[in-house]
């Protein structure tokens, strides 16, 4: 099953500042950067009826098994430049950048999260000597919570869903306590700024190996949304740029859709009910605010994809030798659904698709769940 949206006022070219490379800059200096794989799946092209698929493979980030981290350690940075005026040309290694922030006050970062942004803030406070208190919904599996952990990091379950872990996590802030939070709401969205200009290292990455290796420019990206800040970096990059830009499809899950809920109101709403898809990463009820201007105006087409697309994704990469999640593989999901559903033909056709397609997909974890995974893989 799957829902459609074509956003017919979505342009080619938004406005704003053009994609820079500062936080890429800073990424570099990380310990365990390198710049991961884009892999060329030719056999699921071939499959599929489509030109090329790419895969942006961030399934190993600054040694984390998922992209958020990028995100997490640029919001981290800016906010220490931020309030405490410590710039990068004033260290050249990590035990020289500790050195400066143990002069300061004693200070914790404290975050919401279903696995992925919380581990990612508690790395960062490892690395930078400060405490991290991380909150998570109820329901999260214990494989999420122990890997939060295992960074030293404390970690507090509460009753309730997401967004109430956000509501704790808010609370917590203080002159000494910093919320790094993915998501934004009215008065919270510099920090979310931050997390999406940090995305940006991973799409630069993918202009320079297409150059390297002579890859042209995707006529599609596809990229999944949980509360959108990874969909707003896509969008920002590729439709900030002069030129002929790529189209956007935005997918989510069905019972998260909370972009294609947000369109249809043509502001930012919450989703009742509960967001219970086994795309963990994506089971988000309202989209960021700081977010939403950049996915109004440039997503061209939204997919509401059930759990049933996103294993069979999963299992398709499997037999390609590539191992994901239900979210990582959320992206081939939506493009698998949409080139094969009745339903799709709409926005195949609106986006003009044909043989010589070529799309570009974010591979944006790798398995967090390995209990889960033996399950949809069947091993
Ligand atoms: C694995 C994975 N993929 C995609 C996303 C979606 O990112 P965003 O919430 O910025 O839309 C997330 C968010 O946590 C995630 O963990």
């Amino acid at each position: 099953m799957m829902r459609i949206l074509i956003n017919h006022s979505a342009v080619s070219q938004i406005q704003g500042r053009a994609p820079d490379r500062s936080a890429e800059e800073f990424h570099k200096r990380l310990p365990d950067y390198f710049r991961t794989p884009l892999i060329h799946l030719k056999k699921l092209a071939q499959k599929y009826g489509v030109g090329e698929i790419y895969l942006k493979d961030e399934s190993h980030r600054l040694g984390l098994p998922a992209f958020k981290v990028l995100g997490a350690s640029w919001a981290i940075w800016r906010t220490l430049t931020d309030v405490f005026g410590i710039e990068l040309s004033t260290w050249n290694n990590l035990e020289q950048l500790r050195a400066q922030i143990k002069l300061l006050k004693p200070l914790k970062l404290v975050a919401a999260t279903d696995g992925n942004h919380g581990r990612a803030v508690a790395r960062m406070g490892r690395i930078l000597g400060l405490a991290a208190h991380i909150f998570m919904p109820a329901g999260t599996v214990e494989a999420r919570i122990k890997a939060i952990e295992s960074e030293g990091a404390e970690v507090t379950v509460i009753e309730g869903g997401y967004d109430e872990a956000v509501a704790y996590a808010a609370e917590e802030q203080n002159d000494n306590t910093f919320l790094i939070q993915d998501t934004s709401w009215r008065g919270y969205e510099q920090v979310t700024r931050w997390v999406i200009e940090g995305y940006s290292t991973m799409l630069w990455e993918i202009e320079d190996a297409s150059l390297e290796k002579g890859i042209r420019e995707p006529d599609l990206v596809i990229v999944q949304i949980g509360v959108g800040a990874l969909a707003a970096a896509v969008t920002a990059h590729y439709k900030r740029k002069r030129g002929n830009n790529p189209r956007i499809i935005g997918v989510e899950p069905a019972n998260a859709a909370c972009a294609m809920a947000a369109m249809k109101a043509g502001k930012v709403v919450s989703l009742t009910g509960m967001q219970d898809s086994i795309m963990a990463g994506l089971n988000c009820g309202t989209l960021a605010d700081a977010a939403w201007p950049i996915i109004r105006q440039g997503i061209d087409c939204f997919l509401a994809i059930d759990d049933e697309w996103s294993r069979r994704a999963v299992r398709e990469l499997y037999n390609e030798g590539i191992m994901t999640s239900e979210s990582g593989a959320a992206g081939l999901a939506g493009l698998m659904a949409m080139l094969s559903e009745p339903e799709g033909e709409n926005c195949r056709k609106y986006l003009n698709m044909n043989r010589d397609t070529s799309a570009l997909l974010i591979l944006t974890e790798g398995v967090t769940d390995p209990k889960g995974f033996r399950l949809i893989v069947d091993l």
